[in-house]
């Protein structure tokens, strides 16, 4: 009789433990603030360059601004790049600095919700707190522009709270971080992964959207667009001195100019990194598969 309660209660319990870890917040220090030097501020501006957070937050109205409204077209639905200048009403004044390192880190709202995963928070989890909080220097230092963006277009079914599972998944999926012999093969390989997050286009995903790793940068589909692969075996023709004039100015070895989305990617992101930063780049997608330890 008592096996019979017990059993049930036990499990209700651990259930609810695994919903608690799940679902609770991220621990950040609550004692953190942003700069306004302008060194912090630079730093900001740089990693929100190489970040490619302009291609998705450039204001509809004004490209120049991240005043956002930008519509993603995924399977999941469509997604709308918000705005992230520090406009109270519409964009995010009222922010503070644990809140950067949250949304791009944790993919967490400041109200402790969750973020959709077309905003690339996986991949921005490699950065450091200080990168987070620079970025935040950075954003908190722009006019703020007063600009309404929608909420995501998505399925009935899918809802913010399920995202909480669906990050859970991913962790799970997601192999452990390599070592790179060569200091400009590994920062190579973190502007890939992290800040450039090239895989989130370039890795075909599960049905779930969970990127398959195992094929990381084999071509993918992203709603209409034929997305090329990028890996070893794809690169094998490329010089690091092809790659880097491809990151600079979108020419490829044979000639022809790329288009697509990856005009954005040219354009906003990589050249305008410094020359040390493209040639990491080039040197890991034309050696990483040698260079693994
Ligand atoms: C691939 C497109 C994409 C890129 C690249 C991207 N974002 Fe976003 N971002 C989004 C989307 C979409 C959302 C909203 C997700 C949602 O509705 O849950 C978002 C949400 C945010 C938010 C939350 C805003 C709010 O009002 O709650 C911040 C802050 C943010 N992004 C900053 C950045 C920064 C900084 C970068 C670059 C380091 C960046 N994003 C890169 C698409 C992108
Ligand atoms: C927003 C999605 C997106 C992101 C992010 C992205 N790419 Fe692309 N990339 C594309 C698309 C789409 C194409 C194909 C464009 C075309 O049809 O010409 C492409 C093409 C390429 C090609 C040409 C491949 C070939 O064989 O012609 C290279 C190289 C490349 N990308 C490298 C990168 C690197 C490096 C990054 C990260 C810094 C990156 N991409 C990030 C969408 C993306």
């Amino acid at each position: 009789m008592r096996l019979k309660i017990l059993l049930p209660v036990s499990i209700l319990a651990v259930g609810l433990l695994v919903l608690f870890l799940i679902f609770y917040p991220p621990t950040i220090s609550a004692d953190l603030s942003l700069s306004t030097s302008p060194e912090g501020i630079s730093r900001g501006e740089y990693l929100v360059t190489a970040g490619g957070c302009v291609s998705c937050h450039k204001g509809d109205e004004d490209s120049q601004t991240l005043s956002g409204g930008h519509g993603l077209a995924t399977d999941f639905g469509t997604f709308y790049a918000p705005n992230i200048t520090p406009d109270r009403e519409t964009g995010i004044g009222d922010w503070q600095a644990r809140d950067f390192i949250a949304a791009l880190k944790h993919g967490r709202t400041p109200s402790g919700s969750f973020y959709f995963p077309a905003f690339p928070y996986r991949a921005y989890g490699g950065l450091t707190d200080q990168e987070a909080l620079d970025i935040g220097s950075y954003l908190m230092s722009l006019a703020p522009i007063n600009n309404y963006v929608g909420d995501p277009e998505t399925p009935f079914w899918l809802s913010r709270w399920a995202v909480a599972g669906w990050n859970i998944m991913a962790e799970i999926a997601e192999p452990q971080a390599q070592a790179f012999e060569e200091a400009a093969v590994a920062r190579g390989a973190y502007l890939a992964r992290n800040l450039g997050h090239c895989g989130e286009c370039h890795t075909p995903r599960n049905s779930l959207g969970i990127p398959d790793y195992s094929n990381e940068y084999a071509g993918a589909e992203l709603g209409e667009e034929v997305i090329e692969p990028i890996d070893g075996e794809a690169m094998s023709d490329w010089t690091l001195d092809n790659f880097d004039l491809f990151l600079l100015l979108g020419l490829k070895p044979n000639g022809e100019f790329v288009g697509g989305d990856m005009n954005d990617v040219i354009e906003h992101n990589t050249s305008k990194l410094t020359d040390a930063d493209r040639a990491a780049l080039a040197a890991y997608f034309t050696r990483h598969n040698v260079a693994v330890i």
